[in-house]
């Protein structure tokens, strides 16, 4: 069987009926978003449930994401913190932020969610939460300014993820674009932080060829 586009999103929606990696919510905040003219950039089904299953098995009850679209990512991980547990989202735009919050709303989550609007690297400032988990998948170029807000947001145990960092495999290109900069600051940074213990998994599928960082925040006295 050829390993093509065409293959990787049949896969994918082989894997959502095999398995369930959507449902009427879900479908309702794609529909919603686009409907709205929001850009077809939210993670596929399966990585929403990745996302989903990572929080789950990291027991977190508080949950950070940086760029929160129209909320896709952002239902799959308010879904997965236990009652009492909290999403914070941040978001540039606020035609963003009004559909996330409208599908927040329509899948039931609006008590769970937090969306704030601003500048990512700004809101972060003003933060001293502690989280479990961060999904980071907002600006690449900041890639490295949200690593290291997170590092301060979070403690030994916490997850940390950042989208889109492969980029079909642009990462290997020391000319590329800001987006590609900005993966490579962010390898550059695990490369030498001692609090992260850090991989970055290649994947392909409906969103085509790209990858993301998973990042444990580590105990540098007590790293394995
Ligand atoms: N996590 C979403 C997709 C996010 S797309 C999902 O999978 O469903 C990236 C988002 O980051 C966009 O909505 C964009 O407006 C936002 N963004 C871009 N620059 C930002 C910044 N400086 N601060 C906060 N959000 C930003
Ligand atoms: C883009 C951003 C994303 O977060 C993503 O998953 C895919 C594409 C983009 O800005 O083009
Ligand atoms: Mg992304």
């Amino acid at each position: 069987m050829a390993a093509d586009e065409v293959t990787w999103r049949a896969v994918d929606d082989y894997v959502e009926r095999a398995v369930g990696t959507s449902d009427e919510a879900l479908e309702r905040a794609l529909a919603r978003s686009a409907e709205a003219g929001l850009p077809p950039i939210a993670v596929s089904p399966a990585q929403g449930k990745m996302l989903h299953l990572m929080a789950r098995a990291a027991g977190a009850r508080r949950v950070l994401e940086v760029g929160t679209l129209g909320g896709y990512s952002t239902i799959w991980l308010a879904r997965a913190v236990a009652p009492g547990g909290r999403v914070v989202s941040l978001e540039l735009s606020d035609e963003h932020a009004s559909v996330a919050r409208q599908n927040l709303a329509d899948a039931g989550l609006s008590d769970v969610v937090d969306v704030l609007v601003g500048p990512a690297v700004d809101t972060l400032a003003g933060m001293d939460d502690d989280f479990d988990l961060v999904f980071i998948d907002a600006d690449k170029p900041s890639n490295v300014e949200y690593v290291t807000a997170a590092l301060r947001l979070t403690h030994p145990g916490s997850v940390i993820v950042v989208d889109n960092a492969v980029r079909g495999g642009a990462l290997l290109d020391a000319d590329g674009d800001a987006s590609v900069q900005g993966v490579r600051r962010l390898h550059d940074l695990l490369a030498g932080e001692p609090r992260l213990s850090a991989t970055t998994i290649q994947t392909v599928g409906a969103k085509g060829y790209d990858g993301f960082v998973l990042a444990l925040v580590v105990d540098p006295s007590g790293e394995r």
